[in-house]
C-alpha cells in the first residue's frame, strides 16, 4: 500500500560512492590558498605537496618508514603502477569479491600474463584469506565498493609472509581500521571517503615494497609515468611531493581542506565513528524491515562506506528494473542522488556512509526509502 511522503528531507541527498559527498563545511572559498597559475616544483607548491604526503601520515597512522607517494591517475593509475613495476618476481595471488578485484585480476592474468591463483567469491561474499598463501604476492581491494563486502581485519595476513600485499583500499582509508604492518602496498584516491577532488592517486609503500622496487626489475617494459626507480633507486621525489607529471593544485588545495577537516572531527577514529553511525542507522531499518537486506552475508564483513542493499520482497516482478525505479523515484524527489547499485553488481542500491555523509541524512532518508518501495510496489 502507498504510503504518505515523509516531511523532513536529507539535508544533502548526496549519497554517490564516488565522487562521494564534500566535508559538510564545503564552500569554494576554501580553497582560496590554491596556488594556482603557479609551477608545483615551485616552493609553495613543493610545501603543499608536501603537506598533502605528511598530514595523510598524519591522519592515517601510517608509520615514518613508509613512503607515501601522490601519483597521476587517481586510484587506478596508483594500483596499476604496483602492478606492473613489482609483480612477476615471485607467484602471484588474485583475490577479488566484486568488480574492482575482477579487474585487476584481468590485468595481472591477462595482460601481464602472470603465474597468479585466482580466488573469487560471489557478490555478498568474501574469499577467506586462511586459504591464502602469503609467500606469494597477494593482490585485494580492503573493501569492495560494488558488493559492500570488506576484510574485517587483517589478523590473518602472517607479518612473516615472503610475498608482498598489495591493497587497494580506496573506499577503505579514511574510515577502516588499516593494519599497516600487514600492508605492503596501500592506494586510495581523495574523492572517495574524504570526499576530495579526483585527480590523483595516493601510493604508500612498505619498506619491503622498497626494496623489492630497488632489486627487482621487471621483464616488460614501464611507461614513463609507472616509473619509480631510477638506476635501481627509489626516485624519492616522488614520495616527498616532486611529482612525476603536473598534478591539480586545486585539487591537492581541496584535499589539505578536507585532511583539515578530518582532523576537526578526531582524525581517523572520528572518521571511523562517522562511517560506523551511518552504516548503524542503515543496518537498523534493514534489520525492522522484511523487504530490504544487505547484499553482504556475514554481518562482520558489511562495510561501513559503500553500504549495498537488495530487495527480498516477492511481490516484486523484475528486480533490475525494481532498483532502479525506487532509486530515480528517490533522485526524482531529491532525497538520494546517485544510489543505484553499480552497474556490474546485482540489482538493488548502494548508500554510501563514509565520514563526509551525516548521520542525520541517512536517517532522513530511511523513511524515504520505505516510501519509494511501497510507491514502486503499488506501481508494478
Ligand atoms: C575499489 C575501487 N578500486 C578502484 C576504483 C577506481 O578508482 P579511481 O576512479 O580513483 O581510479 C574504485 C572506484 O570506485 C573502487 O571503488
Amino acid at each position: 500500500m502507498a504510503i504518505q511522503a515523509p516531511a523532513t528531507r536529507p539535508a544533502n541527498p548526496r549519497f554517490s560512492s564516488g565522487p562521494c559527498a564534500k566535508i559538510p563545511t564545503f564552500s569554494l572559498d576554501l580553497l582560496k590558498d590554491a596556488p594556482l597559475g603557479r609551477s608545483h616544483r615551485a616552493a609553495i607548491g613543493k610545501e603543499k605537496l608536501k603537506a598533502a604526503i605528511e598530514t595523510t601520515r598524519e591522519v592515517l597512522g601510517i608509520p615514518a618508514d613508509y613512503k607515501i607517494g601522490i601519483v597521476p591517475a587517481s586510484d587506478t593509475g596508483a594500483v596499476e603502477m604496483a602492478l606492473w613495476s613489482l609483480l612477476g618476481a615471485r607467484k602471484a595471488t588474485m583475490c577479488a569479491w566484486e568488480s574492482f578485484g575482477a579487474g585487476w585480476v584481468t590485468d595481472v592474468v591477462k595482460q601481464l600474463k602472470i603465474d597468479a591463483e585466482v580466488k573469487t567469491a560471489d557478490y555478498g561474499d568474501i574469499v577467506d584469506f586462511a586459504d591464502v598463501d602469503f609467500d606469494t604476492d597477494v593482490v585485494f581491494t580492503w573493501n569492495g565498493t560494488t558488493s559492500g563486502v570488506r576484510l574485517p581485519n587483517g589478523d590473518k595476513i602472517p607479518s612473516d609472509r615472503q610475498g608482498l600485499t598489495i591493497c587497494d583500499a580506496t573506499s577503505a582509508a579514511f574510515a577502516m581500521d588499516l593494519p599497516w604492518d600487514k600492508l605492503d602496498v596501500t592506494t586510495f584516491s581523495w574523492q572517495k571517503v574524504l570526499g576530495g577532488e579526483a585527480a590523483h592517486g595516493m601510493l604508500i609503500l612498505s619498506p619491503r615494497a622498497v626494496e623489492r622496487l630497488e632489486n627487482y626489475t621487471p621483464s616488460w617494459p614501464l611507461p614513463k609515468i609507472f616509473r619509480l626507480t631510477k638506476g635501481g633507486k627509489l626516485i624519492d621525489g616522488i614520495f616527498t611531493g616532486a611529482t612525476i607529471n603536473t598534478p591539480s593544485m586545486l585539487a591537492v588545495e581541496d584535499y589539505l581542506v578536507a585532511l583539515d577537516w578530518a582532523k576537526s572531527v578526531g582524525g581517523l577514529k572520528g572518521l571511523i565513528a562517522r562511517a560506523d553511525a551511518n552504516s548503524n542507522v542503515i543496518k537498523e531499518f534493514c534489520d525492522a524491515k522484511p523487504w530490504i537486506a544487505n547484499l553482504a552475508n556475514d554481518p562482520a564483513t558489511a562495510s561501513n562506506t559503500s553500504v549495498c542493499l537488495k530487495f527480498t520482497d516477492e511481490r516484486i516482478k523484475d528486480g533490475a528494473a525494481f532498483a532502479k525505479a525506487v532509486a530515480k523515484r528517490l533522485e526524482n524527489e531529491g532525497v538520494a542522488l546517485d544510489i543505484g547499485a553499480y552497474r556490474d553488481a546485482p540489482a538493488g542500491l548502494r548508500i554510501w556512509c563514509g565520514g563526509t555523509v551525516e548521520t542525520s541524512d541517512i536517517e532522513a532518508l530511511m523513511p524515504w526509502l520505505e516510501w519509494a518501495f511501497e510507491a514502486e510496489i503499488a506501481a508494478q
